[in-house]
């Protein structure tokens, strides 16, 4: 399946859920658009009862709070005010905005006002669509009081076309937030992080022509026949928000001397090549992690991107980055600020933790167990790390119920569509340590055959666990192999089983394809030292890691490794007091950026696998 056939899909994939309402497909690089910041303060009260929602008999009311209604005359009664209730600040979790709600699970009503001046307007028939980069949970949402629509899953893009309910001067956004968990969702009703709630990302109103650039795809066809990559190709296609034929389009690589005009067929799709002709194309890498600056000009539309070209594929138990074998060098990482122990949004809040994970000789990064924020993703990629991006399908979830599938389905499509320029990001993951079922292994299947189709250029992954160890003996037995092109597995020889058990242990791994660890390690309070024996103590996880690594280095196909985790993360799961307290302390680093002796174990082996 060629990439225009893919964009179709994405598309399709992502209309079918949009019919609903306004919804429509996140446009592709929506920062490069012209757009309106709506983040800053927005004004919030809590909703326990979702009065605002829900009248006395417990239907869905028109006079909900997402009217904003304002008494008009003395004697009128409303019993809610936005404007004079606190704010907090928008991209942002609520749980450490207000020390009220760091435990609150439930509904919280959002309202921001804003000015439509005639500045934003791009063309006179231009469209205001309305860009959330991810709200946690359940987001319903209402321009001027009219419903935009209502979408679930706290980790991913979504967006309406508000053009019908916006007008020039004073509008109102106000968002239902829910992030209270439920059985049917994703993630299910328990997993090992904080429920961060609220409008976590950025909120932008994107002004675009009547007809816009949707998505497009730039990416490298195959390696460079000649080793100064001159003549490479790559493979260009671009898909309108509607079907209309004969739409010039413009694609300029100033840097490769690449300027070529080219036209929409009939579905407003383009699916061209591009040769890099005499100009040499330098590919991206962790050590070379070059991007070149590209521009899409078409009537009433410029969109800038940075776009990295590179090749990820296996070949047997090898896992090769531009032909050449690699080992990940890798740590997984919850998307939680350093320090202040808050939801990320931004490139500095990435900078830090990639600092980190830079000091520990790193090369790869497992973004857990949802998709983090874009700036991330990017800073990332101009940093040179390589990443792995996975979508909340984490544990024991319905397997069997329909919608579920839908929403997870949803999501890892959002995440690829959003995703799918970025060369940083080599492997999707679909899954996190879930049991064996047939209902489990169709669930993923379809999943599996999903992210296929939309993206045949990266490697489909899931972290599974490893199944009957007996005699030291570990088996990786898992029908979903077949569809993965990377077995990756989560192990904790040390914490969860004996460390002492690590030197006599022997892997059985029947599948002829790299292998990554995608989890292993032990708790640690930083600064507590004692004896290697006694758990928590600094010396027990440096102990862990000594044994893990020497246990590692003897498995066959061993491709990389992604210990857990990169720094203390919060989790209502790890109540210890004095050790834990509300933090999972399997960090390298603690929350507070101190550097424990299992990091330098780490760092050594790592030197060893450059
Ligand atoms: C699991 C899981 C993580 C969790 C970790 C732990 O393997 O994937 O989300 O935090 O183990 O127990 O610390």
């Amino acid at each position: 399946m060629n990439v225009k056939n893919i964009m179709m899909t994405l598309a399709l994939v992502a209309a079918i859920g949009a019919k609903a309402q306004k919804e429509v497909v996140a446009p592709q690089n929506v920062y490069a658009r012209q757009t309106m910041s709506l983040n800053g303060d927005w004004h919030y009260f809590v909703d326990q009862q979702e009065q605002g929602y829900y009248d006395y008999r417990m239907n869905p009311t028109n006079w909900g709070y997402f009217v904003n209604a304002k008494p008009k005359k003395p004697s009128d009664l409303v019993e809610y005010d936005f404007d004079a209730c606190p704010t907090m600040q928008v991209p942002g979790d609520w749980n450490t905005q207000d020390e009220q709600l760091f435990v609150y699970e439930g509904t919280i009503w959002m309202k921001k006002d804003f000015e439509i001046g005639d500045g934003l307007r791009t063309t006179d028939n231009g469209r205001f669509l309305l860009y959330f980069g991810a709200v946690n949970y359940e987001a319903i949402v209402y321009v001027n009081g009219k419903k935009a629509g209502r979408h679930v899953g706290g980790f991913t893009p979504f967006c309406y076309d508000v053009t019908d309910f916006v007008h020039e001067g004073k509008n109102f956004v106000i968002v239902k937030i829910d992030n209270k968990r439920h059985k049917d969702n994703v993630p299910t009703l328990i997993f090992d992080w904080w429920n961060y709630g609220g409008i976590t990302r950025d909120v932008l109103l994107v002004s675009v022509p009547e007809t816009y650039v949707e998505d497009y795809s730039l990416r490298l066809d195959a390696l460079p026949q000649s080793a100064d990559g001159k003549n490479s190709v790559i493979d260009f296609s671009l898909k309108l928000n509607r079907p209309v034929a004969g739409e010039a389009v413009t694609v300029t690589f100033p840097e490769l001397k690449i300027r070529r005009t080219f036209s929409t067929d009939e579905n407003g799709c383009l699916h061209e090549q591009l040769s890099t002709k005499k100009s040499k194309l330098e590919l991206w890498s962790p050590d070379n992690p070059k991007l070149y600056k590209v521009l899409l000009e078409r009537e009433g539309e410029t969109i800038e991107d940075e776009i990295g070209f590179r090749i990820i594929e296996t070949r047997g138990k090898q896992l090769l980055l531009n032909g050449k074998p690699i080992f990940l060098r890798g740590v997984c990482s919850h998307e939680e600020t350093a320090y202040t122990s808050r939801r990320c949004n931004s490139a500095a809040d990435a900078d830090t933790l990639l600092s980190w994970a830079r000091s520990l000789g790193c090369n790869f990064i497992r973004l857990a167990h949802y998709p983090h924020n874009e700036h991330a993703v990017r800073e990332a990629e101009r940093q040179g790390f390589l990443l792995w991006s996975e979508i909340p399908v984490y544990w024991t979830i319905s397997w069997q119920n329909e919608e579920t599938y839908a929403n997870a389905e949803r999501q890892l499509t959002d995440m690829i569509r959003r995703d799918h320029n970025r060369a940083a990001i080599i492997i999707w993951s679909l899954a996190n340590e879930t049991p064996h079922s047939d209902a489990r292994d169709k669930f993923l299947g379809r999943l599996a055959q999903t992210a296929r189709s939309l993206d045949n250029t990266r490697l489909i992954s899931m972290a599974m666990e490893v199944t009957g160890a007996s005699n030291y003996v570990n088996r990786l037995q898992d029908n979903m192999n077949k569809y993965v092109d990377v077995v990756s597995f989560n192990q904790y020889i040390g914490w969860y089983r004996d460390v002492n058990d690590a030197p006599k242990m022997k892997w059985e791994i029947p599948y002829e394809k790299p292998v990554i660890i995608s989890e292993f390690g032990g708790g640690a309070k930083a600064g507590l030292h004692g004896d290697k024996g006694q758990r928590w103590t600094e010396e027990f996880q440096e102990n862990l890691y000594r044994e893990n690594l020497a246990m590692l280095d003897k498995i066959d196909g061993l491709a990389g490794t992604c210990p857990w985790v990169l720094k203390d993360f919060r989790s209502p799961r790890r109540p210890l007091p004095g050790i834990q307290d509300g933090f999972n302390r399997k960090g390298l680093f603690s929350d507070q950026g101190k550097r424990k002796k299992a990091l330098y174990v780490l760092r050594e082996w790592y030197e060893k696998k450059r």
